[in-house]
């Protein structure tokens, strides 16, 4: 298994329609463009009209298989990432399997908040070299912030966005393949949104005890320190590429491209700096997107694939880090 790595076959994505920009948010909450733009490097982010989770996650599915050329009944795995799906149960997996009418492939989701599509990935891997029965592998990672953001809290509305990215791969005996990846429930309580618990008519709230749990409000919104993430994500994102290079035998400086989490431009500035690399090997767009959790990474790759920037044979990281704490990063070769 340590010599197995991957072909990526094809990479796709999709945003919903509606696009908002700074001025927007300054409609809405004090604050404006240039705070927005000089904290953050956002300008504008997509923000669903009612598009569920399972369908824009079809149709960056749809987009990475036809990008790869790969017929949907010749998948053997679904995975999806997401911490917005739209049912408990069925999993967003099986709506992408019943969309895509790929009735051959196993399907489940994954959660691990904005690293989802890094460990998912890892986990497709696995799969991959197990040399069981799966042979082809889609992980498709979507998520709709706009459910959860709060959009009386300026502090963090203005940086979240809706997409999802996806890409369509097999085993690749023989090539560069290592990740790295690290959890930490002690910051759990940094970055969450509860999941709405419905009142029940048999409850006896004499028997609902003070649970111990996280110190965070009770509504359904995403809450977030921002200073405590922000130097989390800062020593994180370095740690993890560094990591996986070590695994793979090689030095930062022999990757073409990093792929990180677009969660800030100035958190990928002094990430950047700290591993020694200039920011043109990293691959951005959140001035277009915002950060859309776990589908920030595979959306980015998808635009750096299509436009010929990542080439076969580059030596590229993709790393991502967030809610759970969790970070984690695979180096491969494209
Ligand atoms: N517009 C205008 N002012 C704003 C604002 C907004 N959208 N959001 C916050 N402010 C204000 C604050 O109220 C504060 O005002 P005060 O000094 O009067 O109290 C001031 O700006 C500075 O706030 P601060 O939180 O120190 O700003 P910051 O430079 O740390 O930037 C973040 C805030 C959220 C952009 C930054 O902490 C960050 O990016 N953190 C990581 C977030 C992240 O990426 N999370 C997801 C990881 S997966």
């Amino acid at each position: 298994m340590a010599n197995m790595g991957i072909e990526i076959l094809g990479t796709g994505h999709h945003a919903p329609a509606r696009v908002a920009d700074n001025e927007d948010f300054a409609k809405i909450v004090d604050t404006s463009d240039e705070w927005i733009t000089s904290r953050t490097g956002m300008k504008r982010r997509h923000i669903s009209s009612g598009e569920p989770t399972w369908y824009i996650a079809s149709q960056a599915a749809h987009n990475a298989l036809e990008n790869g050329g790969v017929d949907p009944l010749d998948l053997d795995l679904i995975i999806c990432t997401t911490v917005t799906p739209d049912f408990q149960t069925p999993s967003t997996a099986s709506m992408v399997q019943r969309e895509l009418g790929a009735k051959n492939a196993i399907c489940f989701d994954m959660n691990a908040a904005c690293s989802g599509f890094i460990f998912a990935l890892d986990t497709a891997r696995r799969y991959l070299a197990s040399g069981d029965e799966v042979k082809t592998a889609l992980v498709v990672s979507a998520d709709i912030l706009s459910k959860m953001v709060d959009y009386t809290d300026r502090s963090s509305c203005v940086l979240f966005g809706d997409a999802a990215g996806a890409c369509v791969m097999r085993a690749a005996p023989g090539r560069l393949y290592a990740s790295s990846l690290s959890s930490d429930g002690e910051g759990a309580g940094l970055l969450c949104a509860r999941y709405p618990f419905p009142s029940n008519p048999l409850q006896d709230p004499a028997l609902m005890p003070q649970w111990e749990d996280l110190d965070s409000p009770q509504d359904p919104y995403l809450h977030m320190a921002g200073r405590e993430v922000y130097k989390f994500a800062v020593k994180a994102l370095p740690h993890e590429v560094m990591r996986a290079c070590q695994k793979a035998g090689i030095t930062v400086e022999e990757l073409k491209w990093i792929v990180p989490h677009q969660a800030n431009i100035r958190i990928v500035e002094t990430a950047a700096k700290n591993l020694g690399v200039s920011m043109d090997k990293m691959v951005m767009n959140l001035s277009e997107y915002g950060n859309t959790s776990s589908a920030s990474i595979p959306v980015a790759l998808d635009e750096a694939h299509r436009d010929a920037r990542i080439c076969r044979g580059d030596k590229v990281a993709m790393v991502g880090f967030g809610g759970g704490l969790t970070s984690g990063a695979v180096v491969l070769e494209w």
